[in-house]
């Protein structure tokens, strides 16, 4: 794992935005994960200006979401299929039958998290997955106990959960409290993983997933297992962390950083 700390949220999104365009740039026929969420907001907004300035082409790229609420329906102003569009897609020259989200409306559960697993082998695999984290830990909505070998698969959200998101709904008691996400083996799968993490409010749970034991009871702490994974921080969200000048050190002389810096 590398942590990358970047002195404001801003720098931090720029960053992130970066390198997804670059590994796009390097590979058109790219296989894009994605993650939704407040946190990717400017990460998108960033990628379509960057797209509209023709710095990077999405037209061959194939999109796969980390998760979707389990009974909405894409028109819903709060599935993450209209987050995807209204923050995304829209904007940028993808064609939008290379997009996938589980299905929220789905009447077989299981059989849907089985169709979602396998359109992701067939088109072989994950190039990069972008992730958030919850207040929770969790990466996707892989909420605490979830299996760290799991695979996509309808999950029961936590407490915490619904008070972090259940703000964004009118009311807030109609938040769904059932998720279709990518198991924590689905996320482990792809071939680079780049986490991003803004805000102080996020700095206690950064400091558990990245330096503490690996553990199911914060999922986010599986990206140790990841052999290719960076993690991007704003200076208010790395405030926990007990190793920064170690990581400011590697940022600052490793040659792989040097046009990024
Ligand atoms: C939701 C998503 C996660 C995301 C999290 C963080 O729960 N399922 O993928 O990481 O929100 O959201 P925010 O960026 O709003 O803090």
């Amino acid at each position: 794992m590398e942590v990358i700390i970047r002195p404001t949220t801003q720098e931090a999104v720029h960053l992130t935005a970066r390198l997804i365009a670059d590994a796009i740039n390097a590979k058109p026929e790219f296989k894009l994960g994605l993650a939704t969420g407040a946190t990717m907001e400017a990460v998108y907004a960033d990628l379509a200006a960057m797209n509209q300035r023709n710095e990077v082409d999405f037209s061959l790229v194939k999109t796969f979401n980390l998760d979707e609420y389990i009974g909405l329906p894409p028109e819903d102003k709060n599935s993450y299929r209209y987050y995807m569009n209204y923050h995304l897609f829209r904007h940028i020259n993808i064609d939008i039958r290379n997009t996938n989200l589980p299905d929220g409306m789905a009447k077989d559960e299981v059989a849907e998290g089985e169709r979602y697993e396998a359109a992701i082998r067939d088109c072989g695999g994950i190039d990069l997955q972008l992730l958030g984290i919850g207040s929770d830990g969790h990466i996707g909505f892989n909420e605490p106990i979830s299996s760290l070998a799991g695979r996509t698969r309808s999950k029961a959200l936590t407490p915490a959960t619904y008070a972090q998101n259940s703000i964004y709904f009118n009311p807030p008691e109609s938040m769904p409290r059932r998720a279709f996400t990518m198991g924590v083996g689905t996320i482990l799968d792809a071939r680079r993983i780049i986490m991003l993490i803004t805000g102080a409010r996020k700095a206690g749970i950064a400091a558990k997933a990245l330096e503490g034991p690996v553990t199911s009871m914060v999922t986010g702490s599986a990206l140790q297992l990841h052999p290719r994974t960076v993690v991007i921080l704003d200076e208010a969200a790395a405030a926990e962390l007990t190793q920064k000048e170690y990581y400011n050190w590697v940022f600052a002389n490793e040659p792989e950083w040097a046009q990024y810096r």
